[in-house]
């Protein structure tokens, strides 16, 4: 019997886990390891990175945000931060780990954020809720028909005129060896493919282009009003 490579195991490892209903794509269960991976992968460089982001999307306080696919909620309680106690600030993943985690390090930190464990699919929330709806290192997770109802939910929970942030890999890891892969084991999603998939589910891209960081880029999104 062929045994797995070290680095195909730790990744079937990350996948293994309890996962919200009706839930497709890539999810990940080991919270730990994927706050190393981000670290090990960004070399001291994650708050500014997810202050890029956050100044790209640009909440405000008394806004209200949603962060698809939060992973350990890093991204969502910076996000808090920004539109502070008036504001609000939720956190989706399908992976009950992830969402345990993201509800134990807000008590840690003493930040209010909502986080919930739900499918990118099936948002639940209102129509035309949020202010900032953010996706970020996520949709390559998903297989090409999830992405459109990611896109699809994000199009309708967010306001007319709020903003729209997805953030993805523009090229796949071709790292080779054991310890690169743990480092920078991923998907990708071209900027085309993004673009399209934002215009697809009825968002106005006003933004797009490299985060400067590795292969990441950016497409910045606003909702068009239903009239
Ligand atoms: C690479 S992580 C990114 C986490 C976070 N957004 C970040 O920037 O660090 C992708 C996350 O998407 C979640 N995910 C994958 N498919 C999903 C789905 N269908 N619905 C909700 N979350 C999903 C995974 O469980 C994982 O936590």
């Amino acid at each position: 019997m062929s045994e797995a490579a070290p680095a195909d195991a730790f990744a079937q490892a990350m996948r293994c886990g309890d996962t919200a209903a009706g839930a497709v794509g890539v999810l990940l269960h080991r919270p730990r390891l994927y706050e190393l991976f981000v670290q090990l992968a960004l070399i001291g460089r994650e708050p500014s990175f997810r202050g890029q982001l956050l100044d790209l999307a640009g909440p405000r306080p008394g806004e209200t945000v949603l962060d698809i696919g939060c992973g350990t909620g890093s991204l969502a309680l910076m996000a808090k931060e920004a539109v502070g106690s008036t504001g609000l600030v939720c956190g989706v993943d399908a992976s009950a780990e992830m969402i345990s985690w993201a509800r134990q390090k807000a008590r840690r930190l003493g930040v209010e954020a909502d986080f919930q464990r739900a499918a990118a699919q099936a948002l639940p929330y209102p129509d035309a809720f949020f202010d900032v709806v953010l996706s970020t290192l996520m949709l390559h997770h998903l297989p090409k028909k999830a992405r459109a109802q990611l896109a699809a939910e994000a199009r309708r929970v967010v306001k007319p005129g709020g903003r729209v942030l997805v953030v993805d890999f523009a090229e796949q890891s071709r790292r080779k060896g054991l310890r690169r892969q743990l480092r920078h084991r991923h998907g990708n999603l071209p900027l085309h493919e993004i673009l399209a998939l934002l215009d697809g589910a009825g968002l106005s891209v006003v933004a797009s282009g490299p985060l400067g960081i590795q292969s990441v880029h950016f497409a910045l999104a606003v909702g068009r009003s239903n009239s």
